[in-house]
């Protein structure tokens, strides 16, 4: 039998993720060490590997089959933008996918002025403001403490995850806009959904009875 392989998301998801698959009677003792700095874990009686990649990598790993099952967040799916198949929403991570920035940039994104928006996700951006909001916007890539660009003037608004809130509030800024709601989400690669439709759809049908 080939092993059925994971790649999770380092951090909060993996762990979360590896709740679920206990509840199934899938576990991994040793990943829940975290002390550990190892990367990759198999439980040999279930044929089944797990590796911790970055959030951003997961959908990669995926596609190309390196891993036959992923575990991310719906925004980094569409930030990807792989071809790979998404069956099950986790309901756990739920944050919103937002514009934000101060009070005064309300009127400006009204306006027919090109903004600066600065973000970790410029696909999801472009597409919003392209195709949802019929505007020219001028996207400036970061990646990490998004909310710092309107503060010191690199762009007016930004468009990130807002989970709290309380990152833009003590930063005095605000949700100006929602664009999606998002969630943790089980991906699965094209030709493993095929070769081992068994297999994985059995994972996916136990999971979704004790979500
Ligand atoms: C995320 C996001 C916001 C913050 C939102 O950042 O980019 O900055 O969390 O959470 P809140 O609404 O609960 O305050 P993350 O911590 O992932 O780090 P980053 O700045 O590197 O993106």
């Amino acid at each position: 039998m080939e092993y059925i392989t994971f790649a999770l998301a380092k951090g909060r998801l993996a762990m979360q993720t590896l709740e679920f698959l206990e509840r199934i009677g899938i576990t991994c003792e040793e990943m829940k060490d975290k002390e550990s700095r190892k990367l990759i874990f198999t439980n040999e009686e279930l044929k089944l590997k797990f590796f911790l990649a970055k959030a951003s990598d997961v959908p990669t790993y995926v596609e190309y089959g390196a891993a036959d099952i992923g575990v991310v967040g719906k925004d980094t799916i569409l930030e990807e933008d792989r071809n790979i198949y998404e069956v099950m929403d986790l309901g756990v991570g739920k944050c919103r996918m937002c514009v934000a920035g101060p009070a005064s940039a309300r009127p400006l994104l009204e306006s027919g002025e090109i903004i600066r928006v600065a973000t970790k996700y410029p696909r999801i951006a472009k597409d919003y403001f392209q195709n949802k909001k019929h505007r020219t916007v001028e996207i400036i890539k970061l990646n990490g403490s998004i909310e710092l660009a309107p503060i010191v003037g690199l762009a007016e608004v930004i468009v990130d995850i807002v989970e709290t809130g309380t990152t833009l509030r003590e930063n005095g800024l605000e949700v100006l806009e929602e664009i999606l709601p998002l969630s943790a989400r089980m991906v699965v690669n094209q030709v493993s959904m095929k070769m081992e439709r068994e297999r994985i759809g059995s994972i996916i049908e136990r999971l979704r009875t004790k979500l």
